[in-house]
């Protein structure tokens, strides 16, 4: 598949079958296609993207902006969410996702995006580093499967003009969406 135009597009009720297939084979506890399709269900706070190469999915991702929440309605997001095919990593198609996830929260003015990850997994603690989040701290014991902690990472400063050139130096060393 090397050298193929990713696309991401809206995710839509008829995609929850093959974005579960993803999920299953990565997560530990994965998400149901209920949770997905009600995540779906509540599009005025939430998106839910997925990478296609061809028709066939590779990735997903998905943000949802708490009407109540810290900094006042809408203006946090926080990635629920991001996911890439294992045999397709590494290619961008992440990078891709949360540039889609990052970009709907701009378009929505929230100014800090926050998730969690769990504290082993260094390539998404990389990945987010990449693109300016900051660890905020330690949940203890926030993975009930695992009783693993999870790290809190935020950017607080998505309207800034030193992010944006972030961002930009990230699509320009990704060109057309060619992985
Ligand atoms: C995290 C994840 C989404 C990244 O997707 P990806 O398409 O492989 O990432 P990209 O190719 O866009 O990588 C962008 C940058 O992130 C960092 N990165 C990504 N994977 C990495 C790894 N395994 N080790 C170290 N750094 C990594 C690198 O800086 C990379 O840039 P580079 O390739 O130029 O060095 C993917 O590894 C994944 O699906 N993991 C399982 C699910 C998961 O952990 N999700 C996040 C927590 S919910």
């Amino acid at each position: 598949m090397k050298g193929r135009k990713v696309k991401i597009l809206s995710m839509c009720y008829d995609d929850v079958e093959d974005v579960i297939e993803i999920e299953r084979k990565i997560f530990p506890a994965p998400w149901t296609a209920d949770v997905f399709e009600e995540q779906l269900n509540q599009s005025d706070c939430t998106s839910y993207f997925v990478a296609k190469i061809d028709e066939k999915i590779v990735g997903y991702a998905g943000i949802i902006f708490p009407p109540v929440g810290r900094y006042g309605a809408g203006a946090e997001g926080h990635v629920t969410n991001i996911a890439v095919d294992e045999n397709c990593r590494r290619r961008k198609i992440g990078s891709l996702l949360l540039l889609k996830l990052i970009e709907e929260a701009q378009n929505r003015g929230s100014r800090v995006i926050s998730l969690e990850l769990r504290k082993s997994n260094m390539a998404a603690l990389n990945f987010y580093k990449k693109f300016g989040f900051r660890i905020f701290g330690l949940r203890k014991n926030y993975y009930s499967d695992t009783g693993e902690d999870a790290v809190v990472m935020f950017v607080d400063n998505v309207s800034f003009a030193d992010y944006q050139n972030r961002l930009q130096i990230i699509r320009d060393s990704i060109g057309f969406g060619e992985v």
